[in-house]
């Protein structure tokens, strides 16, 4: 994990709002409030838990959250209030059927290839029950599209320098990027990326060739509908029956 790990969690931490981050929960909090079967909910790749720590302290998901990360450093800095386990989200360390919901924010689920992905779907069906939910948030692949190509370099509040740059693969759907931090001390970490961004009808076709159904798409986090300046892409499914 040369870009997750030290390096991811050095240049967000300082660029995740407090403001961000509660309207997150909020939003979550909402799509799992009626959720309709028992059971545990997992934030995979949870990174230092800013959302499950309190979904899992106060809300309707109080007590039911657990996050799961395969970063040991993330872990370890992570915030109390949930308890967590150092796993592969390929490779789920839970029993078929055992849990009531799973979410997965900034499109950790999409760092790997297209097959990886359709068997990483599988797996989080074969873990929840029947019924169970499964929130998904991402980018709009057309806000990727219309600006493929960025960069920057920006210092961070303890003083280090942060510089990226990406470009967006529309025909393969993949952002690549490049990401260099170098801290106060002279030390560098750098790290590469390759996240897979689905336009909204690949994403439902994925997700219904995996065992789910597509409940709700939101464009936003008041639960806008989606359109061409979205910000955010966030799709609720349901595990069929059967
Ligand atoms: C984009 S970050 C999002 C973190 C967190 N969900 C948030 O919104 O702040 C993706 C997370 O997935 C984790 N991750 C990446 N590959 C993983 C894997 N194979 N298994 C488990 N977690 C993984 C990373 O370490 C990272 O913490």
């Amino acid at each position: 994990m040369s870009f997750f790990g030290e390096l991811y969690l050095r240049s967000t931490l300082p660029f995740l709002s407090e403001e961000t981050t509660a309207k997150e929960v909020a939003y979550l909090a909402r799509a799992f409030q009626e959720l309709p079967v028992p059971g545990p909910v997992v934030d995979l790749g949870c990174g230092h838990g800013r959302h499950a720590a309190r979904l899992n302290t106060t809300g309707p998901l109080a007590g039911r959250v657990l996050g799961l990360e395969l970063d040991a450093l993330s872990l370890r800095e992570r915030l109390p209030g949930f308890p967590a386990v150092r796993a592969d989200l390929r490779s789920l360390p839970f029993r078929t059927g055992s849990l009531a919901g799973a979410y997965a924010w900034y499109s950790s689920l999409f760092v790997f290839s297209d097959e990886e992905h359709v068997a990483l779907l599988r797996e989080v069906g074969r873990c929840l029950r029947p019924g169970g939910r499964l929130v998904l948030h991402t980018t709009p692949y057309e806000r990727l599209a219309s600006q493929p190509e960025a960069s920057f370099s920006t210092r961070l509040p303890d003083g280090g320098v942060l510089e990226e740059e990406s470009r967006f693969d529309a025909v393969r759907g993949r952002d690549l990027g490049h990401r260099r931090l170098t801290s106060p001390d002279g030390r560098v970490l750098s790290g590469r990326y390759a996240i897979r961004y689905y336009p909204l009808a690949d994403l439902t076709q994925l997700l219904e060739f995996t065992g789910f159904s597509m409940c709700w798409v939101h464009g936003g986090l008041e639960g806008e509908q989606p359109s061409s300046t979205s910000t955010d892409l966030i799709v609720g499914a349901e595990l069929r029956h059967g």
